[in-house]
């Protein structure tokens, strides 16, 4: 297939042109850069550096795409809370301009990175794709209404739609001498944070909150490994039929707490890691964790790195080789 790529210099985005032209698809990248590295584009992959809002120059309707696997977007959710107008322009009305150009280009397939950022602070876990869309940040906010514009795109014009819903995204795809991995900046992410720590290039890990009602008492999340997610999405486009949006959760189905992640972190790197404690954070479920159950069952997904230790050990093979070097 003739693919295109939005926000493939980001972290996923460039984990899933490797996939895709590993499988044999030809991939253009679309990028504006703005948190993106153009060195982590594929190297097979044609790369045009614009804005999605810009996206007709390259989806005209004669260059014969058969699929767009949109991830570009701003992901921060603390800073969608002071700059939400940033948010709804690129999540929201980049996305729309966008579409725009799939519906005029006649593009058949669409899969979109959504998040469980949409489902808030759930009532029951695990949480699976029929839970209510209640999102606590206007970051959620902005990943769900591309969604229900998704939705309606898929019944009026006929687009086979897949939103796949990530839990926390971990891990490096490391092939031969090469390791695309995680590299936000403000990082964000706990994951990546601890292994800064562990480096020694911050001097300590904050966990927020350890009075939740969890078995240590720190919040507990569910992890997936980029290489596993990335797979999802080559079985999403595989599967597409025209007309129907379909939603699929993808974590591992298994919560790993605050305090796990950083004896992990200890494990794998052989490194002191100071943590303190400090007050919970405002809008902070205690226990987040996917049922995947659908993905399994319908794309037949299963994922093949589920352990903490697999993830935190290719972060920190990518954190040593390309981020601390
Ligand atoms: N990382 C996670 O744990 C996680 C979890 C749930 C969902 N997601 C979703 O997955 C997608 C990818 O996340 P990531 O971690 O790879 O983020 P990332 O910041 O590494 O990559 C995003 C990419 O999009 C590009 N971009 C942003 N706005 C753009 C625009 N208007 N036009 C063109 N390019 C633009 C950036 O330059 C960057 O390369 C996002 O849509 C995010 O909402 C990520």
């Amino acid at each position: 297939m003739k693919l295109l790529v939005t926000g493939g210099a980001g972290y996923i985005g460039s984990v899933v042109s490797r996939l895709l032209l590993d499988a044999g698809h030809e991939v253009t990248v679309l990028d504006s850069l703005i948190t993106g590295h153009a060195e982590s584009v594929a190297p097979d992959a044609t790369f045009v550096q614009a804005d999605i809002k810009d996206a007709a120059t390259v989806l005209t309707p004669g260059a014969g795409f058969d699929g767009v696997l949109h991830f570009a977007g701003l992901i921060a959710a603390g800073e969608s809370m002071v700059k939400p107008e940033l948010y709804w322009q690129h999540n929201v009305v980049g996305s729309l301009a966008l579409l725009d150009a799939v519906r005029a280009a006649g593009v058949p397939r669409f899969v979109f990175s959504s998040t469980a950022a949409c489902y808030g602070n759930p009532a029951e876990i695990p949480i699976t794709e029929a839970a209510e869309t209640k999102p606590t940040s206007t970051y959620g906010a902005t990943k769900l209404a591309f969604d229900m514009a998704l939705t309606s795109e898929a019944f009026a014009h006929q687009l086979g739609v897949t939103s796949l819903r990530y839990f926390n995204v971990a891990g490096a795809y490391i092939r031969d001498d090469r390791a695309i991995g995680e590299r936000h900046d403000p990082e964000t992410h706990l994951i990546p944070i601890a292994l800064e720590v562990a480096a020694g290039k911050r001097e300590k890990l904050t966990l927020f909150g350890d009075d939740y009602p969890t078995p240590d008492g720190t919040c507990v999340r569910d992890y997936i490994h980029v290489e596993d997610l990335a797979r999802a999405h080559l079985l999403a486009l595989e599967t597409s039929k025209p007309g129907e949006h379909r939603f699929y959760n993808l974590g591992n189905g298994q919560g790993f707490s605050n305090r796990e992640v950083a004896e992990t972190v200890r494990e794998v790197t052989g490194h002191e890691l100071p943590v303190e404690v400090a007050p919970r954070r405002d809008g902070d479920p205690a226990i987040l964790v996917a049922s995947s159950g659908r993905a399994r069952a319908e794309l037949g997904w299963v994922p093949a790195k589920p352990t903490l230790q697999a993830m935190i050990g290719d972060a920190w093979t990518f954190y040593r080789e390309h981020v601390a070097a």
